[in-house]
């Protein structure tokens, strides 16, 4: 089972030096707001995909006054234990190694460790903008699809390309043909891009579906709709037919990264008409498919990250989750109240159990 083992972290956020050795079941860590508990969970994430859940804004987890942050992680995939490191300076330059080889492209983390999250940053995805909502599938996706992770990154150079053009020709400085050469391309790409995308989301709805039938007796029903720019058949026409309004706007306003998806709660659209609560259940029941579908695609049971657990989740709702933890996963859990899992009867002195405690160092 993958699972971390230790990480080293230092000048990272609040933290000047720390060093956590984690077990292979529940990890708990507790301390008091601003305690720096998210903190750690970010860093794990960081070497697990490259780049913090909070910003994108690398400088901004640089601990204050310092000059460079470091993150060495010790990632166990079963037979074999990497070690993930991350330099990172405060210019904002960084570097990431794999068992001390520098490694070249970023990209490559994703999809070795995997890990789910659901913490309060991951509501944008139900409360949030249609682009919140694709930076989410498009990380799931490519998480479980080395094959998408490509394509969309050549997808995505294409559009930067037409929309330098597109911008140019707004300026006067070229002929409207430097944007059309783009477009061949553009279809091509993207067509292959949409179609990968429509078979893993057709995998993602199945696991929604069945995440439903087992929770449905709770009253809790989530459905969930891909809505397309547009008709995959008619793309070229489209973006030859959009060309005037791309060149108002200086944007590619056609193609798969305008897709949409939208979430239905017990029927109702849920970014319009959800309560707190029900926002925080849908996004479980959508992480418990997430779950299932990087298990099911890459043969890996990914860490599950939870944080700020408690807060908003009534207590039957919050037993049904916990009960996951009874699943095949490591987990790392954030609370400022540890009682809160005797409630619910979990043992933390287990064996494969470990609980962490933070101080807030300066007082309020
Ligand atoms: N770059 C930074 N340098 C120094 N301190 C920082 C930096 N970024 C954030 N902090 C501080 O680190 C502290 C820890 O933040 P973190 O979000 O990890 O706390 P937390 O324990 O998760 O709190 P909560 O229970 O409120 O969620 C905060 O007080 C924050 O202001
Ligand atoms: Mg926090």
């Amino acid at each position: 089972m993958p699972h971390i083992e230790a990480i080293d972290i230092y000048n990272f956020r609040n933290h000047d030096r720390a060093h956590f050795v984690f077990k292979r079941g529940v990890n708990v860590i507790w301390g008091e707001n601003g305690s720096g508990k998210t903190a750690v969970l970010e860093a794990v994430y960081t070497l697990s995909m490259g780049r913090s859940f909070r910003t994108h804004n690398h400088k901004e987890t640089l601990k204050e006054n310092t000059d460079s942050l470091s993150l060495k992680g010790l990632f166990n995939a079963g037979s074999n234990t990497k070690e993930i490191r991350l330099n990172q300076l405060s210019s904002g330059q960084r570097k990431f190694f794999v068992n001390d080889a520098v490694l070249k492209k970023t990209k490559d983390l994703i999809g070795e460790n995997p890990i789910v999250l659901l913490s309060p940053e991951e509501q944008r995805l139900t409360k949030g903008t249609p682009g919140d909502r694709r930076n989410y599938f498009n990380k799931v996706f490519s998480t479980v699809s080395q094959e998408y992770l490509n394509m969309l990154i050549v997808y995505q150079r294409i559009i930067k390309q037409r929309n330098s053009a597109l911008q140019e020709v707004r300026r006067g400085r070229t002929h409207e043909k430097a944007v059309e050469v783009w477009n061949e391309q553009t279809v091509s790409v993207g067509t292959k891009l949409w179609r990968l995308k429509t078979t893993i989301i057709e995998k993602f709805i199945h696991e929604i579906n069945k995440i439903n039938a087992k929770y449905n007796n709770e009253g809790s029903d989530i459905v969930l709709r891909f809505v397309p720019e547009g008709d995959i058949e008619t793309f070229e026409e489209r973006l030859k037919k959009a060309l005037k309004l791309d060149l108002v706007k200086g944007w590619t306003t056609v193609g798969p990264h305008r897709d949409d998806y939208r979430f239905l709660f017990n029927e109702r659209l849920l970014k319009k008409y959800g309560s707190q609560g029900e926002h925080k259940l849908a996004l479980v029941l959508i992480k418990m498919a997430e779950i299932n579908i990087i298990k099911t695609n890459t043969g890996k049971n990914p860490i599950l990250m939870l944080d700020d657990f408690f807060a908003k989740l009534d207590f039957q709702r919050a037993d049904s989750l916990l009960s996951l933890l009874n699943g095949d996963y490591q987990t790392i859990i954030t609370t400022t109240d540890i009682e809160d899992f005797e409630k619910h009867g979990i043992n933390l002195n287990l064996k494969n159990n470990a609980t962490f405690h933070l101080e807030r160092k300066c007082k309020v």
